[in-house]
């Protein structure tokens, strides 16, 4: 059993806050029955409609986006017992990072128990583009920003640079700040990017996932995606 608002946002139908608010006003109904006190508890049987019309049920699929802190492994479990993605969220559901962020890197990362849609977008042939803010220590050059213009050889296999921008150089810092747009999920790819430029990267950050993007999230905060958000990532 789940609390109704928990319910509907999983849904993808709207936020949890938005979801106690039309509970409150009446437009919620359960198995027929109007709902409109908070603390209701649905089964997952349960018939939930919003003014009239049913909430498309995702046979409990949960899509969610969160803005990954540092200091947490992305995967379902360690063996080394430190703290999870899955950990930061509040779910029963099976749900597993699409793909991974390292240790010290933040920012946009899904988590889902679809395998099917987890498995679509990790496919290489996919081309997600993935866009991430990195800080690098050391100023920039010319030299290097005509590699990446070129193209990159890590480990042998040259990188898809879609897109970068030099956003800033702290000249009494000695760092630069770029943001780079690849299409491959190697690891370690955007830190070895700029190791074979001669660069270190201090902090790195994903801001964008294919359409997605992790503004209004503050570190460590999730949403569930929409459903129009999930079927536009269904036909990528
Ligand atoms: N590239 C990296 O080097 N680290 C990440 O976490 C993601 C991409």
């Amino acid at each position: 059993m789940d609390r109704l608002q928990k319910v509907i946002a999983q849904s993808g139908y709207t936020s949890r806050r938005n979801a106690e608010k039309l509970i409150q006003e009446g437009r919620v109904s359960v198995n027929g029955v109007i709902v409109d006190k908070l603390g209701t508890k649905v089964d997952t049987g349960d018939s939930i409609q919003i003014d009239g019309k049913s909430i498309t049920k995702n046979d409990n699929k949960v899509y969610i986006l969160l803005n990954k802190p540092r200091g947490v492994i992305s995967s379902a479990s360690d063996d080394k017992n430190r703290k999870t993605v899955v950990d930061l969220i509040d779910t029963n559901e099976r749900i597993y990072p699409i793909g991974r962020l390292d240790y010290d890197t933040t920012g946009l990362l899904l988590l889902t128990n679809d395998g099917e849609l987890a498995n679509k977008l990790m496919h290489p042939k996919n081309n997600v583009p993935k866009t991430y803010l990195a800080k690098i220590k050391g100023i920039i050059d010319k030299e290097a920003i005509d590699r990446l213009k070129s193209g990159v050889v890590v480990d042998g296999k040259k990188v898809n640079i879609v897109d970068f921008k030099v956003k800033k150089k702290d000249l009494d810092k000695e760092m630069t700040y770029i943001s780079i747009t690849i299409i491959e999920g190697r690891n370690h790819i955007v830190k070895n990017i700029f190791k074979e430029l001669g660069f270190l990267v201090d902090k790195l950050t994903r801001t964008n996932y294919a359409f997605l993007d992790i503004k209004d999230l503050k570190s460590g905060e999730y949403r569930y995606l929409t459903i129009k958000e999930v079927k536009k990532l269904y036909s990528i």
